[in-house]
């Protein structure tokens, strides 16, 4: 089982974090606090030049002086340099007394190859097409509506088929942020007590392989649309897990494999609306045996109170690309009911998310 703090060591920790972050701006004048809150994006933008640039990767052997680094990847030296400034003041990099630039934590994590990786991350925050699509911010929160289909003249998910190119830095972001979640599932929630479960959407099977290293005697069915060719059997065969593994061809708003005892789904019913995260889950309960489970993998926002939760800042991203929101405990207890549910509870995890359990009834 993988090393996992337990969620209320977490929890404890991000409320330390959420009152000291409260204090330090509290003993600013409140104009300046907020000039510095607005203008957040531009530490996103130095960022994302120097993730796309690969300035960790030149500084992972030791400190250098910026000419070199800047030589090295192509940029020019004084301007590299105002980046790495402005980065160290946030406590990405370290300017040294001699000059030299050094990487801190918080900088190694920009590696492509670092174990717990952001630089897709980074990269995707930055990148002009990302940007360009929170253009239509503003006419989300009048209208309520996701303003990129508008924009593109297609949905998110054919959008990023039509472009390719974009279409693997979203899937390269999500994936950074995707890979701090497995862990951390598998160490709250214990999969062993089922015989089949079935990952519906699973993309690549990363949580699925998760689960099933967790839980040595139980089985696997991992779907998603073309799974034959996106390179899960492979990535399953990695992880050790293949032999346990059935891959099936499936889209979300089709009917799917039946008879496992678990359906996992993990970051699908908060990308789509009302209607059809309802249709989603009828679907799960067309297929789940009684007593069967649903297990939502979600960012869970508290029902009320002011404390910082990533599924705050995910929650406004749904709004703007797709219509979909991060939902309540009581929204989710409402939506599975609509669709034959009962929720049992939710199950915190180590990371943003949590394991909404639902039983079919
Ligand atoms: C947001 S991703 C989540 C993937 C995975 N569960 C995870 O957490 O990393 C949504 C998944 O749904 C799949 N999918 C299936 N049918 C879809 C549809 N009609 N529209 C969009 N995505 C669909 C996509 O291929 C993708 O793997």
């Amino acid at each position: 089982m993988p090393a996992v703090p337990p969620p209320e060591v977490v929890r404890a920790a991000e409320r330390t974090r959420a009152d000291l972050q409260k204090q330090v701006r509290e003993l600013a004048p409140p104009p300046f606090a907020l000039l510095e809150l607005a203008m957040g994006s531009m530490v996103t933008q130095a960022l994302y030049a120097v993730a796309e640039l690969r300035v960790a990767e030149a500084l992972q052997a030791g400190p250098r002086p910026v000419a070199e680094v800047a030589a090295e990847v192509g940029a020019d030296a004084g301007a590299l340099e105002r980046v790495l400034r402005l980065l160290a003041s946030q406590g990405v990099f370290e300017g040294r007394e001699d000059g030299r630039w050094a990487l801190t934590p918080m900088a190694d994590a920009l590696r492509a190859d670092h174990p717990a990786t952001m630089r897709d991350l980074c990269v995707l925050m930055g990148h002009p097409t990302h940007w360009e699509d929170w253009d239509g911010f503003l006419d989300s929160v009048r209208t309520g509506e996701p303003s990129l289909p508008k924009r593109r003249g297609a949905g998110a998910f054919e959008y990023f088929m039509q472009n390719p190119e974009y279409g693997a830095v979203f899937i390269g972001g999500m994936g950074n942020m995707s890979a701090t979640e497995t862990d951390p599932v598998v160490a709250a929630y214990d999969f062993s007590q089922f015989g089949t479960v079935l990952d519906f959407c699973g993309a690549n099977g990363a949580l699925l392989a998760g689960i099933l290293n967790s839980a040595p005697d139980t089985k696997g069915i991992l779907s998603d649309p073309r799974v034959a060719g996106n390179g899960a059997a492979e990535f399953l065969e990695a992880q050790g897990v293949a032999d346990r593994v059935t891959l099936a061809d499936g889209d979300l708003f089709e009917p799917m494999p039946a008879g496992a005892d678990a359906y996992v789904l993990k970051h699908i019913v908060h990308d789509w609306p009302e209607e059809q995260a309802l249709q989603i889950l009828r679907n799960v309960r067309a297929a789940v045996k009684p007593g069967g489970k649903l297990l939502l993998v979600e960012m869970v926002v508290p029902e009320k109170g002011n404390e910082p939760h990533s599924g705050k800042l995910v929650d406004l991203w749904l709004l703007l690309l797709v219509g979909g929101r991060e939902r309540t405990r009581s929204q989710y207890a409402e939506l599975v009911a609509k669709a034959g549910f009962r929720l049992e509870r939710v199950v915190e995890t180590a990371a943003a998310v949590s394991v909404v359990e639902a039983v079919a009834v």
